[in-house]
């Protein structure tokens, strides 16, 4: 082809410097696809090249580091004295919005044996002083019970719930939910019962996330009744014959 051109043209040949320019030219362009080529399938310790920076990088200090800043030599601060955890009650710090109250918040305590140096749970007994049972407690505690609980558990606590049903027909081998009415759930400390719901138990999952602690607790009151249903003493029930 060079030659055709060149004998039909009458051109001088290209000198030789010329082709060999104009090969390493024609070479040069594929050199940075080869190195993206390269970078996409192996890995490096360095971070990737950054062009526009947009503030992404700059001199800070990491938690934990180091600084010569401050005496102590700590870059992390301690907080201001009085300082009082987010979202909560700066009128009324001490008051139980830092969710100081075990029982009522968490329904047990932790306490260190004295024999084998763990903590051990204790489940609190009763109802936290700040919770009254009374009628409207045990009506709200109705309704979140119907709607949280009994889809599983079913209404009356007897753990026959449509979903559990349900789940029998579509497959055999699901664990149950218990029967809260049975002697075992009985004898559950309410701050036990509170804790279920906030963390679930074994198979069950938590509804802390969705019920609100003043919720948990009426739904407490409300399974407590539905216990006492299903094992009231005849001297409660009245003269029955
Ligand atoms: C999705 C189904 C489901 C829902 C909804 C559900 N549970 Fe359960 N629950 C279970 C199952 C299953 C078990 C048994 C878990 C196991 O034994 O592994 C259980 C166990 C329990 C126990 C027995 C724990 C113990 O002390 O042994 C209590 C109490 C309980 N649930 C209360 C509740 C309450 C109150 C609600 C409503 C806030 C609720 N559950 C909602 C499925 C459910």
């Amino acid at each position: 082809m060079l030659k055709w051109i060149v004998e039909e043209l009458k051109l001088p040949a290209p000198p030789f410097w010329l082709i060999g320019a104009l090969l390493v030219l024609m070479c040069l362009p594929l050199v940075p696809l080869a190195f993206t080529a390269r970078a996409r399938v192996s890995t490096s310790e360095k971070t990737a090249p950054h062009i526009f920076l947009d503030m992404d990088k700059q001199t800070k200090y990491k938690a934990q580091a180091d600084s010569t800043v401050f005496a102590d030599g700590r870059a992390m601060r301690p907080p201001v004295p009085g300082t009082i955890a987010w979202g909560k009650n700066a009128a009324a710090p001490n008051a139980d919005l830092l969710a100081e109250d075990d029982h009522y918040f968490r329904g047990y305590r932790l306490e260190k044996n004295a024999t084998t140096g763990e903590m051990d749970t204790i489940y609190f007994q009763g109802f936290p002083g700040r919770v009254t049972v009374d009628e409207a407690l045990m009506t709200r505690g109705q309704r979140r019970f119907n709607i949280y609980c009994a889809p599983c558990h079913g209404l009356g606590g007897l753990g026959d719930g449509t979903i559990y049903q349900r789940s029998l027909k579509i497959q055999a081998g699901w664990i149950q939910p218990n029967n809260l009415t049975d002697p075992e759930r009985v004898s559950r400390p309410e701050g036990h019962l509170y804790n279920t719901i906030t963390n679930g138990i074994r198979n069950m999952s938590g509804y802390g996330h969705q019920v609100s602690v003043e919720d948990r607790w009426a739904i407490v009151a409300y399974l407590k009744a539905l216990q006492l249903r299903q094992n009231a003493p005849a001297s409660l029930v009245g003269n029955v014959e």
